[in-house]
């Protein structure tokens, strides 16, 4: 089965993802006819390497092993994949893959959109995190020392390659961070102007067997409802200047655990949902949703396993962190907040509106 979706961000700007239960032969065939006649720098994560080197069909020489880990999406090995670009003699005409989860897609972007102004990247993403947020909407980026994505552009890729086979050797860690995120688009769905309801809600509340046992066909429609639901935002909002900063739900806290633990503790995902719970708390002691839309909202978490988060951090120590968030504006820290069923909307905190809700929590 093979399901293709359309990303249209402006006149210019419209690419394909493709969403595949095939074998690595069809992959390699996608990559073949989208890269014939073009050097390839392929950044692939070290993972992935080690498991599928033998099924694509990359020469050695135009791979480049990226070791795994957030703390390596930094400014060092973003020079050493320009550096071995130029080395290769990559052009214009050619085209950088990155073949890994989201750190390898963020820095293989970041370099795509820099080297020469600009190549060609295509995305191949090998979890389901990185499937349903970072491989399509064209963020791209590095971190500094102590801030995360803080570098970067906004670089349409040229395809997105699904292929859900890759998700089979994804411990259950990793693919319960791409749940957690994909719980977050259940909650936000009737915000995102998407011309017709999916009830995602309803989906994942029905085919939460089927989905914790990875059945492909279940897999691909669940991938393909969160991607409509992304890229009905990110073509009206490419920028994150407006609708864009409803993808946050749960990642203001989110970003602020990850950050605290530095990036050991929790996986995205996982740090996303105690970012939703907390937020959905606080969205009913403020009277922002009612009674019955809250325990709709946990009880989707809780059917996944997750629970709320059990560890206390000092709320002064997460405030600071989230001041420095790029989402935050220069007073403001910016949360997303339930409002309705499905709905969200943002609401702009001060410092000290934040750490006192952290604290009543
Ligand atoms: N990860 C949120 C976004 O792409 O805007």
């Amino acid at each position: 089965m093979r399901q293709t979706l359309k990303v249209q961000i402006d006149d210019k700007k419209e690419y394909l993802i493709e969403i595949s239960d095939g074998g690595f032969e069809r992959l390699n065939q996608d990559i073949y006819e989208l890269t014939k006649n073009k050097k390839r720098l392929v950044v692939m994560s070290k993972k992935v390497y080690s498991l599928y080197s033998g099924d694509l069909n990359f020469s050695n020489d135009e791979i480049f092993v990226f070791p795994d880990g957030e703390k390596e999406k930094n400014y060092k090995n973003y020079l050493k994949i320009l550096n071995r670009a130029f080395e290769m003699g990559l052009t214009r005409n050619d085209a950088i893959i990155a073949v890994g989860g989201g750190v390898v897609g963020d820095i293989a972007g970041f370099a795509a959109s820099t080297y020469m102004r600009g190549i060609d990247f295509i995305q191949v993403p090998t979890t389901l995190l990185a499937a349903v947020d970072s491989s399509v909407g064209g963020k791209t980026a590095i971190d500094l020392p102590n801030a995360k994505n803080i570098v970067g552009s906004f670089y349409q890729p040229k395809k997105v390659l699904i292929y859900i086979n890759f998700f089979n050797t994804l411990d259950k860690k990793q693919y319960m961070s791409g749940l957690g995120e994909i719980l977050k688009y259940a909650f936000i769905e009737d915000s995102c102007n998407y011309k017709v309801p999916l009830f995602l809600y309803e989906f994942l509340t029905l085919s939460c067997e089927k989905i914790l046992q990875r059945e492909p066909l279940t897999l691909i429609r669940l991938i393909e409802y969160c991607l409509n639901l992304k890229i009905a935002v990110v073509s009206v909002d490419e920028k994150e200047s407006g609708l864009r900063k409803i993808l946050n739900y749960g990642h203001t806290l989110g970003h602020a655990l990850e950050a605290i633990t530095k990036y050991k503790k929790y996986t995205h995902g996982e740090a996303v949902v105690y970012g939703m719970y907390f937020i959905t708390e606080w969205a009913y002691k403020k009277e922002y949703i009612n009674y019955s839309y809250y325990r709709l909202s946990l009880d989707l978490l809780e059917k996944y396993g997750f629970k709320p988060l059990k560890e206390k951090y000092p709320a002064n120590k997460l405030i600071s962190i989230m001041k420095k968030d790029k989402k935050a504006s220069s007073d403001k820290i910016s949360f997303i907040v339930p409002c309705g069923k499905k709905q969200v909307k943002e609401v702009k905190m001060t410092p000290l509106d934040a750490e006192f809700a952290l604290k009543e929590i």
